[in-house]
């Protein structure tokens, strides 16, 4: 039953103290509700608001021990929590929050990155079905689940652009490209929120993190950022500003300093970009202690100042690190920090939850009955394991090799993922107690799809990350008496994420020796590829006839596998980030200025802008992935080759599927601005389009490019287009493309 809790709120209240609270009143909007609550608060009450502690359900980062969690709650010195999950714990909490003198609800966060009970494929794996409904089907469940268990806000969608496959952080976000970057922020926003704000099934979503953590110095996760604001605007805030204007509920800022400022204590990021420039109404959240960390910044001096710096700079919640609620009370009363501050984040916050409807019932989203009929729904697995179908990239089909033929009868299944469990899940993700009947293992997912007299044979080889090969005799036994061999190599799900960049991200252990012992038997062999990165397997690369790349899939990984493996499903995945050849062409990114000495030949390499060891061009590269079909591309047909003002410029491609099998293929269409005020990139992703085609189907697909595709940041970070030549490039991916030149004026 619905407690109309803020109508009690005003109440109880105008009974204590004589205010007179007329926002009970149906009629009055947030604003005006939100306002009487304000009038009703005491300066610790406000600041109560802004502090957020995480619970102990479970913790990601260094929980802070001092301080009696409860009877803070009970005072009204808390706004939030994080890190409580299920009915039974938000609503133990909750009913603390009902004990303090003004009954304000606390609202409950969450990292539900890519699933809470149903786990889906890695965010930087979903990027890679280019398939924006399956993205937002799979935050949509996320947020059912997370909704129904008293979750009121997830951290996320991470959308930070990331060009360094060494940050461990890259497998949370959607690859290195800003366009597409921005459609999947969008489609996550969509998906969290649902029809908005106050539905039982949404939650609120977060764009994190804000901003350029992505650019981390190194590939190394928190380490600082130095860009000029051109960059930042052309590259890294564009997913950013897709989520605000999808209506993301809150920000979370950075760990990171962007050139020189922290970005928690950053006041042009905060207020003038974010709450002035985009005119950002919900709130921003510090990222976790990441106010107190300005002091190992070298910043400030001390949480005193910390918080002061923060407030200024538009962090309106504190995450972990105390400052808030330690010191903002006497920099007020020192006239350090002006109340209109400390109003303008009150007011952000309770607007959040006044919109969540937890004025009207601060239990709402608590209700056992509906989150175990929500956290078993089938559907939910269903969605899953086509999220993950969708996800799978097929990186090499020598002969094809795949789908496994029928007349393959002895297989063997080799590799430390074939029966791992929670390693299909990946970083991010949730432990429950019936894992080992939820998750498919790829083992399973395979044989159940041989047929019954197929005779299998399994091998674990090596373990992931160590030195012992004591199992290679046995795994190359398997594979001798095998007509076909499958592996599975990767990093484990604690490899790729938070805190967890590496400087080599070759296979690890003794992986690579087991394949290439594997491939010495002449058996042809299967690579899938499980990580939450391009990983770099050049050898593998060069040598294994057929590899898929796998990523982290989740729940349904080993279903997902198996269907693709056994052609049940015809794979689509395109590579949403380069995979170099090595370490040392990191950064790489397809979209890259062409410099005063480009190399145009990799066998002529005078004085010319390259290594003298490696090509520069990647292993593989942006936008790319196979099918087992193959899709023919007839010469595009441009509506004009010299354009005017704001023409519109229509491109249309027929796409012929050849092969015999069904199949999608994500239809790209990339643009060159070839001479402007400022360098342009060789390419920049400007549309794309997933196709279904039956085998022997054409289908054309048709573009509009408008003057506002062609924009860039000039020197004076103004978003202007300039007329001139400009390329039009479409097809399969970053690196095979027809190109028409074409001309633009005023
Ligand atoms: C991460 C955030 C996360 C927060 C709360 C931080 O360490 O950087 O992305 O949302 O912890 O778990």
């Amino acid at each position: 039953m619905q407690t109309n809790h803020f109508r009690n709120l005003c109440l109880v209240v105008l009974a204590a103290t004589q205010v007179v609270c007329v926002s009970a009143q149906k009629t009055k909007t947030i604003a005006q509700k939100v306002d009487s609550v304000l009038q009703l608060m005491t300066l610790e009450e406000k600041i109560g608001q802004l502090n957020q502690y995480s619970g102990d359900w479970s913790h990601t980062g260094p929980i802070t021990k001092d301080g009696d969690k409860q009877s803070q709650i009970k005072k009204g010195q808390l706004g939030s929590m994080l890190n409580i999950v299920g009915v039974e714990h938000t609503r133990t909490l909750q009913e603390l929050a009902m004990q303090s003198r003004l009954k304000i609800p606390l609202l409950f966060g969450q990292d539900v990155i890519h699933g809470l009970k149903t786990t889906f494929p890695i965010p930087l794996a979903e990027a890679a079905s280019w398939d924006l409904p399956a993205i937002e089907r799979s935050a949509r469940i996320a947020a059912k689940e997370a909704a129904a268990s008293g979750i009121h806000w997830t951290f996320a969608p991470m959308v930070d652009i990331a060009r360094d496959p060494r940050w461990g952080r890259v497998m949370e976000g959607a690859g290195e490209d800003p366009y597409l970057g921005s459609a999947i922020a969008k489609a996550r926003v969509k998906g969290f929120q649902g029809n908005g704000l106050g539905s039982l099934d949404a939650v609120m979503a977060c764009a994190k993190h804000f901003a350029a953590y992505g650019a981390a110095v190194g590939g190394r996760d928190y380490n600082s950022v130095d860009m000029s604001e051109r960059l930042l605007h052309e590259v890294y805030l564009p997913p950013f500003k897709a989520a605000l204007d999808a209506g993301v509920a809150t920000f979370m800022n950075s760990f990171n300093d962007l050139n020189g400022v922290p970005a928690t204590g950053n006041r042009y990021l905060q207020r003038t970009l974010l709450k002035e420039r985009w005119k950002f109404k919900g709130f921003v959240v510090s990222d976790w202690g990441s106010v107190g960390e300005m002091i190992a910044h070298g910043y400030v001096q001390d949480n005193r100042e910390a918080a002061k710096a923060a407030i200024t700079a538009g962090s309106d919640m504190d995450m972990e690190s105390r400052s808030y609620i330690q010191h903002l009370a006497d920099l007020f009363k020192q006239k350090q920090v002006p109340i209109v501050l400390v109003d303008d984040a009150v007011r952000r916050i309770l607007t959040k939850k006044f919109e969540m409807g937890l004025f009207d019932d601060p239990f709402r989203f608590s209700n056992a009955q509906r989150e175990k009929i929500v956290w078993n729904d089938p559907a939910h697995k269903a969605a899953a394991l086509d999220m993950a179908r969708k996800s799978i990239v097929l990186l090499k089909n020598e002969q094809a090799l795949l789908p496994i033929q029928a007349s393959v009868k002895k297989v063997a299944l080799i590799g430390p993922f074939m029966k791992a469990v929670r390693d299909n899940l990946g970083f991010w993700s949730y432990e429950w107690p019936d894992d080992s009947t939820t998750i498919v293992t790829q083992y399973d997912g395979i044989v159940r799809r041989l047929p019954k007299d197929a005779i299998v044979h399994y091998a674990k080889g090596c373990n992931i990350n160590d030195a012992d090969s004591a199992g290679f005799a046995a795994a190359i036994a398997a594979a001798k008496d095998a007509d076909l061999v499958i592996m599975s190599m990767g990093e484990a799900r604690d490899m790729s994420g938070e805190a967890k960049s590496r400087s080599s991200i070759q296979l690890p252990g003794l992986q690579e020796a087991l394949i290439k012992a594997i491939h010495a038997t002449g058996k042809p062999v299967v690579l899938l590829m499980n990580a939450g990165r391009p990983l770099i397997f050049n050898w593998a690369a060069d040598h294994v006839p057929a590899i898929v790349c796998t990523w982290w899939l989740g729940t349904q990984a080993g279903d997902a596998i198996g269907d693709v493996l056994f052609g049940q499903y015809n794979p689509s995945g395109k590579l949403p980030m380069t995979f170099p050849r090595s370490e040392g062409q990191i950064p790489i990114y397809y979209n890259y200025y062409n410099t005063g000495r480009p190399a145009k030949d990799e066998n002529n390499l005078f004085y010319v802008s390259a290594y003298i060891d490696l090509p520069n061009s990647p292993k593989f590269p942006f936008g790319y992935g196979l099918s087992y079909t193959h899709f023919q591309y007839a010469p595009m047909q441009l509506s004009d080759t010299v354009l005017k003002g704001n023409q519109t410029l229509t491109v249309k491609v027929r796409v012929r599927n050849e092969g015999k099998y069904d199949g999608e293929e994500v239809v790209q269409l990339y643009l060159r601005d070839v001479t402007a005020s400022v360098v342009r990139p060789v390419k920049e992703l400007k549309g794309f389009q997933k196709i279904f085609l039956k085998a022997g189907e054409t289908k054309e697909v048709v573009f509009q490019v408008k003057t506002d595709d062609l924009r860039f940041y000039n020197q004076t970070v103004q978003h202007i287009w300039e007329p001139g030549e400009f390329h039009v490039m479409v097809g399969t991916s970053s690196a095979q493309v027809e190109t028409r030149k074409i001309n633009w004026q005023q």
